[in-house]
C-alpha cells in the first residue's frame, strides 16, 4: 500500500464512501443546510398585550390570526402572532412547563396559526416569574427552549421582570455593574438555549433598554431589544419614546433591531394624526411593526394606516438603516432615512400645538444635504410632492409629513 500523508487521508475521508472509482463522475455532495436567517427586516405581526393585557385566551389568538388574513394585514407583511404574558401554567415534577386553562393546547394553536401562513410567538423571562406573576424560565432555559421548539414557536419575547429584584439585586446588592453582568449572562443563556433547540426563533429582549442593550444585544443572539419602558396609547408616551431613539441608528441593521415597543395604532384616544405619526416614526426607525389593536373591530381608517404599503416599505427597506434626527426647529422634528437604491425618506413631525398654523415651518433642505427642487411622494396622501428650499409647510397638530424621494439631489 502506498504511503498517504495523514492530512491528505483526512481530506479524502468524507468522500471515501461514495468515491469507489476515481474515474466515474460523482454526484455533488449535499451541502449542509444553512440555518434560515430570521429578522432580516424588522419583524412584523401582532401581539396580544396592548389590547388584551392579562385577559388573552387561545380564542383571541385564533381570531387575531384569522383577522390578519381577512383584513389583508398578512398580505401587507404582518406574519407573527405573538402571545404575550399570562399563557403560563405550572411546572410538573420533571420541570416541564404546562400552559394554563386559557391556552389548553399550545401545539394545536401553533398548527392553527401556521395553517394560515402565519407564525406564532410566545413570552417568558429569565426570572422565576413573569411581570404578571406567572412561571418564567429561571433554571429551565434549555427545557423551555426545547418545549417552544416542539410546539412550533417562532418568536420569543424574553422579559426581565422578577430577575431584577430576585437575582440581580439579591446577588449583587449595591453593585450596578455586577447586576448588569448577571442580566447579560441570563439573556445569553436563553440565546444559546434557543440556538441549541435547532428551531429558528426570533429572539426579542425586553429589559427596557438598560445598560445600553443596543451595544451588547447582538452578542447574546438578540434580533431585537426594547430601548425604553412600556409604551401606552397616549401621545406623551409615543412622543417621549421617539425622543429617546435619537442616536441609536447605528446599532440597527439586518438581524438586529432597536425596538421602541409595540404599536398602539388604533388604541386609546390617539387621534388619526397621532396614529399616523406613530406609524410613520416606527417605520422611519426600522422598528418591529407589532400591531396591538383589536383586530376583529378594526376601523377602516386604522386599517388604512396599518396596511399603508408605502409606509411599510420604508420600515422594511432592505438596507436596514434606521432614521436619524437631522434637526429640530421648535417642536418640529426632521428625520431622514437612507433607503436602498439611493432613495431617501424624510419625516417632518409636528410635535407642537398651534405653532405651525400661526407661523408655518420653513423647510431647510440644505440641512438635509439636499440642494434644489426635490421630487417625491407624500406617503399619506399618495400624491406627488415637490420640496424646495425654504418651503412653507403647514403640518397639523401631532401629524407627520412623510415623503419618499427616489432620487435625492
Ligand atoms: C412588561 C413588558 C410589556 C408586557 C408586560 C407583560 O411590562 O414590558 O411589554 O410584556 O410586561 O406582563
Amino acid at each position: 500500500m502506498k504511503f498517504v500523508p495523514l492530512a491528505l487521508l483526512s481530506l479524502a475521508l468524507p468522500l471515501a464512501g461514495a468515491a469507489q472509482s476515481a474515474s466515474k463522475p460523482q454526484p455533488a455532495q449535499p451541502k449542509a443546510a444553512a440555518a434560515p436567517l430570521v429578522a432580516q427586516t424588522p419583524p412584523m405581526g401582532w401581539n396580544s398585550w396592548n389590547f388584551f393585557h392579562r385577559n388573552v385566551t387561545e380564542q383571541d389568538i385564533k381570531n387575531a390570526a384569522d383577522q390578519m388574513v381577512a383584513t389583508g394585514m398578512k398580505d401587507a407583511g404582518y406574519i407573527y402572532v405573538n402571545i404575550d404574558d399570562t399563557w403560563e401554567g405550572e411546572r410538573d415534577a420533571a420541570g416541564v412547563l404546562h400552559t394554563n386553562e386559557k391556552f389548553p393546547d399550545m401545539k394545536g394553536l401553533a398548527d392553527y396559526v401556521h395553517s394560515r401562513g402565519l407564525k406564532l410567538g410566545i413570552y417568558s423571562g429569565p426570572g422565576a416569574k413573569t411581570c404578571a406573576g406567572y412561571a418564567a424560565s429561571l433554571g429551565h432555559e434549555e427545557q423551555d427552549a426545547q418545549l417552544y421548539a416542539a410546539w412550533g414557536i417562532d418568536y420569543l419575547k424574553y422579559d426581565l421582570c422578577s430577575f431584577r429584584h430576585d437575582t440581580m439585586e439579591a446577588q449583587a446588592p449595591n453593585d450596578e455593574a455586577g447586576q448588569m453582568r448577571l442580566m447579560i449572562a441570563a439573556y445569553d443563556k436563553m440565546g444559546k438555549a434557543l440556538k441549541a433547540s435547532g428551531r429558528p426563533m426570533v429572539y426579542s429582549l425586553c429589559q427596557y433598554g438598560w445598560d445600553a442593550v443596543w451595544e451588547w444585544g447582538p452578542s447574546v443572539g438578540a434580533n431585537l431589544w426594547r430601548t425604553t419602558g412600556d409604551v401606552n396609547a397616549s401621545w406623551p408616551s409615543i412622543y417621549s419614546i421617539v425622543e429617546r431613539q435619537a442616536g441609536l441608528a447605528k446599532y440597527a441593521g439586518p438581524g438586529h433591531w432597536n425596538d421602541p415597543d409595540m404599536l398602539e395604532v388604533g388604541n386609546g384616544t390617539l387621534s388619526l394624526a397621532e396614529n399616523r405619526s406613530h406609524f410613520s416614526m416606527w417605520a422611519m426607525l426600522a422598528a418591529p411593526l407589532l400591531a396591538g389593536n383589536d383586530l376583529p373591530n378594526m376601523k377602516p381608517e386604522i386599517k388604512a394606516i396599518l396596511t399603508n404599503k408605502d409606509v411599510i416599505a420604508i420600515d422594511q427597506d432592505k438596507l436596514g438603516r434606521q432614521a436619524q434626527r437631522v434637526y429640530v426647529d421648535g417642536q418640529v422634528e426632521i428625520w431622514t432615512r437612507p433607503l436602498a437604491g439611493g432613495a431617501l425618506a424624510v419625516a417632518i413631525l409636528n410635535a407642537g400645538d398651534d405653532r405651525v398654523a400661526t407661523h408655518p415651518f420653513h423647510l431647510n433642505l440644505a440641512k438635509l444635504g439636499l440642494h434644489g427642487l426635490q421630487k417625491g411622494k407624500d406617503l399619506w396622501t399618495g400624491k406627488e410632492i415637490a420640496l424646495t428650499e425654504g418651503q412653507k409647510l403647514e403640518i397639523g397638530h401631532h401629524d407627520t409629513l412623510l415623503v419618499r424621494i427616489p432620487q435625492p439631489k
